[in-house]
C-alpha cells in the first residue's frame, strides 16, 4: 500500500478533507493528539476496527479508545454518564484524559475487544480536533506504534512503524506531552486510574476525593496474581532491546551509583547506556549518555521518554541504567512507563 503523507507547517492554512475522507470510506490515517500519535479508523465499523489491530499487529482482545470532537458524540458510544464522569470530562476535556462507560450496543465488539465498557477520549490537539469533527466520525485509535514498541512522539516514528501499512499519515510535527492519556475507569464501586498520565491523581482528587489507583499500578511489579482491569496492561509490555535498570535515592548517590555500574560493565566488555537528568549530564563519564530532560521541569522527561528510549533501541548498548523520579504526580506516570519497560528492575541507593 501506498502510505500517503500529509506534512502540516505550523501556521499555515492546511487541508485536511483528504484524511476525512479516508476515515469515513473505513481507512487508517495516524494522526497527531497533544498525547502521543494516534492510528485512527471508524470505530463503529468493525472491518475498519480489524484493520488497525491488524497494522500494529495487536491482540483482539485488547480494546481500543474512541476519541471525538463534539460533546453529542458521547450520546452515541455511552449508555450512562455518571454525576463523578460527568464532572471529571467537564473539568479536562479536551485533553489527555480517558474515560471508561459503559457502551451503547452499537459499538461493535471488535473496537471494544469483547468488551461491554467503552473507552472514550475528546483529544485538544487543532489537527486532531479538526480530523474528528471534519469527519464527524468516532475514531478508534490506539498509539501508532507496532505492538510492542514506545507510542510514537513524531511523525518519523509512525513512519517507520506505519509506512506501506495505512492509508495516510498526517505529520504534525512533535506532540507536546510524550506520554498517552491518563485513563479512569467509572463503571466499577469507585472511579480507579487504570492508567497514570497527565491528569493526575492529585488532580482528580480535588473533584473526586473517592478516586483510587488500580491495583496493578501499585503492586510494583508483583501482578501475576492481580487481574489487570485494562486489557492493554497484561500483555507484555515494551521492553527495549538492552537490559533496563532504574537507580532510585538521593541524587548525588544515584550518580556515583549508576557510574560504577556502568564502569563495570564497560570493563566487562558490554556497551552501556545512561539515561541522565540535564543537571547531572556533566558528572557521567561512561558509556553513552543521553539527556532526558531537566530534573526542575518534569514535563521536559515525559516529553523525551518514549524518543530516548527508540534511540537506545536503534544503538548498540547492552545496559542502559536510568536515574529514577519520585512516583508523585507527573512523576507517576512517567516511572510507570520507565518500571514496566525496566521490567521492574530497580536498584535504590
Ligand atoms: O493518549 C492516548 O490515550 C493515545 C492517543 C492516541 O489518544 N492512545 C492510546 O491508545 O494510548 P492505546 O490503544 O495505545 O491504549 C489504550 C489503553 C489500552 O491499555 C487498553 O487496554 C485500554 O486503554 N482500554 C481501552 N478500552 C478499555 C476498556 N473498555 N476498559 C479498560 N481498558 C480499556
Ligand atoms: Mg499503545
Amino acid at each position: 500500500m501506498n502510505t500517503l503523507i500529509l506534512k502540516i507547517e505550523e501556521g499555515e492554512k492546511y487541508n485536511i478533507s483528504k484524511a476525512a475522507e479516508i476515515l469515513k470510506l473505513g481507512g487508517l490515517v495516524a494522526f497527531p493528539t497533544e498525547t502521543v500519535y494516534g492510528l485512527g479508523a471508524d470505530g463503529f465499523n468493525k472491518e475498519a476496527s480489524k484493520k488497525i489491530y491488524a497494522a500494529k499487529g495487536r491482540p483482539s482482545d485488547n480494546p481500543l479508545i474512541l476519541h471525538i470532537a463534539d460533546w453529542e458524540q458521547i450520546d452515541k458510544i455511552a449508555s450512562h454518564v455518571s454525576k463523578e464522569a460527568d464532572k471529571v470530562m467537564k473539568a479536562f476535556w479536551p485533553g489527555p484524559l480517558t474515560v471508561i462507560l459503559n457502551k451503547k450496543k452499537e459499538v461493535p465488539y471488535e473496537t471494544t475487544g469483547g468488551l461491554d465498557t467503552v473507552a472514550i477520549r475528546m483529544p485538544s490537539h487543532p489537527v486532531a480536533r479538526r480530523l474528528l469533527h471534519e469527519s464527524q466520525v468516532c475514531v478508534a485509535a490506539p498509539s501508532a506504534n507496532i505492538s510492542g514498541r514506545p507510542s510514537p512522539t513524531t511523525a518519523k516514528y509512525v513512519i517507520e512503524d506505519m509506512d506501506g501499512k495505512i492509508d495516510m499519515i498526517i505529520d504534525g510535527g512533535s506532540v507536546g506531552l510524550g506520554l498517552e492519556s491518563t485513563i479512569v475507569d467509572f463503571t466499577s464501586d469507585v472511579p480507579t486510574i487504570l492508567r497514570p498520565g497527565f491528569i493526575t491523581l492529585e488532580m482528580l482528587k480535588e473533584l473526586i476525593p473517592n478516586v483510587v489507583l488500580d491495583k496493578a499500578l501499585t503492586a510494583q511489579g508483583r501482578v501475576e496474581h492481580i487481574k489487570a482491569k485494562a486489557p492493554g496492561m497484561k500483555y507484555k509490555h515494551y521492553a527495549p532491546k538492552a537490559d533496563l535498570c532504574l537507580i532510585k535515592g538521593e541524587e548525588s548517590q544515584v550518580v556515583k551509583k549508576i557510574n560504577e555500574l556502568a564502569k563495570e560493565k564497560e570493563e566487562e566488555g558490554y556497551r552501556v547506556g545512561i539515561i541522565g537528568t540535564e543537571e547531572n549530564i556533566p558528572e557521567y563519564t561512561f558509556g553513552l549518555v543521553k539527556n532526558i530532560g531537566k530534573r526542575g521541569e518534569i514535563n521536559s522527561i515525559a516529553a523525551n521518554l518514549y524518543r530516548i528510549l527508540r534511540e537506545f533501541d536503534d544503538s548498540d548498548v547492552q545496559y542502559i541504567y536510568s536515574e529514577a523520579f519520585e512516583e508523585e504526580e507527573l512523576g507517576q506516570a512517567i516511572m510507570n512507563r520507565l518500571k514496566k519497560a525496566a521490567g521492574y528492575q530497580m536498584i535504590r541507593v
